[in-house]
């Protein structure tokens, strides 16, 4: 039953990310409108098929599952589900079980996180200005994600930081969140913004060329290139003032196509191949129609040979519309 998953351009897929809900308590300018609608919830997967489903990819030699969301932390009861899938950690068939979070709940979790043998985490925040926070995210509290991080912590997960790259917005605070994750020992890892799904506002206007950040960065910090991977996009520096790492993620200047190794899957049980793409497969249908292992085997087949060879993003004045139409929180990055 063990097919391994390769692409139709040779790689190899072992990292799986699961977006476990569209939803939010949050809403990112860059990544929502404010009035974004959400999903019916009839659409979703139930945990157990969200269950099922990972462990289908498990055995077809995903090593790395990264839930996402949205805010995977606000769906109901995502521990049963983190709870459930561990039971691929302990049989060694999973190497990694993680989440990416906004933290803002993550002082109730992050206990029981480790203690499901999650062993890192990765948190998003673009700001350590409190002002700037609610202007970013329209009305986050920053005291609660602080506190979400030091309890992940205290809790003993290592924790990265992921920090949207914004024009105008906190391109002059990267050294001060350099600093402070460092001070903590916390990786950081700066993105770029990518044209996904309608926000009612012109991605040129937020979008900062990573390449020009770090020609910045260069003047005040001394970086030297890393080989090693998380099997993530980031490419990595280490500080040499600082002992730090700093993870560069570059669709846009930069693309790491070549070395793809994931496929997404939503919460209504679609899988899109490419973050860059609007391809979509319906694993849904298959899972409710009660398929066989074998048969649900074979509709991932048919999906990941779909992968496309690259993404198509653009982003300039000409290209004034999402070049995929879908939202990030959809796909969970
Ligand atoms: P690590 O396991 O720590 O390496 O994490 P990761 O970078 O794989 O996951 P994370 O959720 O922290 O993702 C950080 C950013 O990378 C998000 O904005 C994702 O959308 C983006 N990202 C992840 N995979 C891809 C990809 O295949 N293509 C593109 N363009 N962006 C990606
Ligand atoms: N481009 C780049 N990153 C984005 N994120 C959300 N929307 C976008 C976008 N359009 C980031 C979040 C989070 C990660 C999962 O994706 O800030 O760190
Ligand atoms: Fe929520 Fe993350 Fe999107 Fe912000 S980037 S609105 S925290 S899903």
């Amino acid at each position: 039953l063990t097919r391994p998953m390769t692409d139709p351009f040779g790689r190899r897929i072992s990292y799986l990310r699961v977006s476990v809900t569209d939803r939010c308590d949050l809403r990112c300018f860059y990544c929502m409108s404010e009035d974004m609608t959400f999903l019916p919830k009839a659409d979703l997967l139930t945990l157990e098929e969200l269950d099922r489903l990972c462990s289908a990819f498990i055995h077809k030699g995903v090593k790395k599952l990264r839930l996402t969301g949205g805010e995977p932390l606000v769906r109901r009861n995502v521990m049963g589900l983190v709870r459930s899938l561990s039971r691929h950690l302990k049989s060694g068939a999973l190497n990694e079980l993680t989440l990416t979070t906004n933290a803002t709940q993550l002082a109730k979790y992050a206990a029981e996180l480790a203690d499901c043998g999650v062993r890192r985490i990765n948190v998003s925040l673009d700001t350590l200005d409190p002002d700037k926070f609610r202007t970013i995210t329209r009305w986050g509290d920053l005291d609660h994600v602080l506190a979400g991080i030091e309890a992940a912590r205290a809790a003993g997960l290592a924790v990265k930081i992921n920090a949207v790259a914004l024009k105008n917005m906190n391109e002059d605070e990267i050294p001060a969140l350099i600093d402070w994750a460092h001070g903590k020992g916390m990786a950081l890892t700066l993105i770029e913004v990518m044209p996904m799904g309608e926000i009612g506002e012109g991605r040129i206007d937020q979008y900062l060329p990573l390449s020009l950040l770090r020609g910045r960065l260069a003047q005040k910090y001394t970086m030297t290139d890393l080989d090693e991977t998380t099997g993530g996009p980031a490419r990595y520096v280490r500080v040499a003032e600082t002992g730090g790492t700093i993870g560069f993620i570059t669709p846009m200047t930069h693309n790491f196509c070549e070395s793809c190794n994931r496929v997404r899957v939503t919460c209504t049980g679609t899988l899109h191949t490419c973050l860059g793409h609007e391809d979509a497969s319906d694993l849904r249908k298959p899972l409710r129609a009660s398929a066989s292992d074998e048969q649900l085997s074979d509709a991932i087949d048919r999906a990941i040979g779909l992968k496309p060879k690259g993404h198509d993003f653009i982003i300039d004045r000409r290209h004034n519309r999402p070049s995929v139409s879908r939202h990030m929180s959809v796909t969970g990055g």
